[in-house]
């Protein structure tokens, strides 16, 4: 049965879900009154920030996430640097900010790079690897005991100028994509656990019919077949890595998630090496929970499949103060332990990712201006509602 975690936080973070033990048992606490919010998601009433952070890090080590995950059981977060954060105005998080990399370590046993290993960032000229950032990840996960997601390969988004804007024949793209993914894979050879070989190949339904996306030019100029090469390609280039297709809006039954259920099922019957399917899971607490997503899992692991949650996070619009509603970090919360229940549920998801586990790095605000507070973690590292759902649930996972 799940929890309904209902808050009665209002601006002044009245509640908190403190572990205690094993468990989790809903404390709700008065905290100080405190006036209206102040404009941003750190209340008035909360300790210095540096304060804050320690203390948080200080918990994560004692009961991090990690500490209470069934065996073989991976709890990962996207390793946030490159990307938005390049704009963003502070300085790389992953590589710069000592708190985050702490709290990182402690909490989770699995990383997955947000943008260190996409074309744009990885391959940024001919010939030319930006390896370092990506492999510091790589070591950072090794060093602490963490697996690791390779994202992504075959993508229409975030390809390099030089991909996009050259004059190729359709053997030389073939061979330019043939290149990248044997170098890449190539590179990290034995250390990823899960490639996402293949992202986002389907286009979204609310854009009309679901097809495979013509945005993608290796799709679009080298055809459907191109898909089968690029799992083979990182198959000889890494045997030992588990290769999955990955993408958002499917993780419902219909929709885009059956056009997947059509490619995996013929890339099977073709010999092809794949061996997962990942849900994004970016949900939108606008729009109902995704209720057939067990279902939906199941029907991939009958294939054959592993499955996996990838990059979990639910936004919401913002009150005019910029401070979640306890009602909506109520719900925030019920939406995260619904998805991590349902990877339970089924015998081959062991692989659950959300993507970012603070405000203060998340994509989110930067992509839908009036949402955010995605993560389970405030700006300032005070865990919420969300981080204590998920607790609970590997806890009592730990415990059947
Ligand atoms: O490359 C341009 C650069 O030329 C330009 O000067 C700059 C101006 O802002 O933008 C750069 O593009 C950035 C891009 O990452 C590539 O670095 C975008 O601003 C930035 O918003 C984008 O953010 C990343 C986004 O993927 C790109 O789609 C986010 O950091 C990252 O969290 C997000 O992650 C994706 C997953 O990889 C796939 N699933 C969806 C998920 C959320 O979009």
């Amino acid at each position: 049965m799940r929890t309904q975690w209902f808050g009665t936080r209002a601006p002044s973070r009245a509640v908190a879900h403190c572990a205690v033990g094993m468990g989790v048992l809903p404390v709700v606490f008065a905290a100080a009154v405190l006036p209206a919010a102040a404009a941003d998601t750190r209340s008035p009433g909360n300790p210095p920030v540096q304060a804050q952070e320690d203390q948080s890090y200080g918990q994560a080590k004692k009961n991090g996430l990690r500490t209470v995950v069934p065996d073989d059981f991976y709890i990962g977060t996207a390793a946030a640097g490159g990307g938005h954060h390049l704009n963003a105005g502070y300085p790389d998080p992953f590589t710069y900010d000592k708190t985050y990399r702490k709290i990182l370590s402690a909490e989770f046993n699995s990383v997955s790079p947000e943008n260190q290993m996409k074309w744009d960032f990885i391959h940024p000229e001919p010939g030319v690897y930006n390896f370092g950032p990506a492999d510091a990840i790589v070591d950072f996960a090794e060093a602490n005991g963490q697996a690791v997601r390779g994202h992504t390969l075959l993508w229409h988004s975030q390809l390099a100028p030089w991909v996009t804007q050259g004059d190729y024949t359709d053997a030389e793209l073939r061979q330019i994509l043939k290149d990248h993914i044997q170098t890449v894979v190539g590179h990290y050879k034995g250390r990823i656990q899960q490639w996402d070989v293949a992202n986002e190949i389907f286009s979204d339904p609310w854009n009309g019919p679901i097809a495979l996306r013509q945005e993608n030019p290796f799709i679009q100029r080298l055809g459907p077949g191109i898909i089968a090469d690029a799992f083979h390609w990182a198959h000889e280039a890494d045997p030992e890595a588990k290769l999955f297709l990955n993408d958002y809006a499917v993780e419902d039954m219909g929709g885009k998630s059956d056009y997947y259920y059509e490619l995996a099922k013929q890339l099977l019957a073709d010999g092809v090496p794949l061996h997962g399917f990942a849900f994004q899971a970016h949900l939108d607490l606008q729009y109902p929970f995704p209720s057939t997503l067990d279902d939906n899992m199941k029907r991939f692991e009958e294939l054959g499949l592993e499955t996996a949650i990838t990059e979990l996070d639910v936004r919401f619009t913002l009150p005019e103060s910029g401070v979640p509603t306890a009602e909506q970090l109520a719900e925030q919360a019920d939406t995260y332990q619904g998805v991590l229940e349902a990877c339970l549920s089924v015998e081959d998801c062991n692989s659950f990712t959300i993507w970012g586990f603070n405000d203060k790095y998340s994509w989110v605000p930067g992509f839908f201006p009036s949402q955010g507070a995605a993560t389970v973690m405030f700006e300032d590292y005070e865990r919420k509602p969300a981080y204590y759902a998920l607790r609970e649930t590997l806890a009592q996972a730990s415990q059947d």
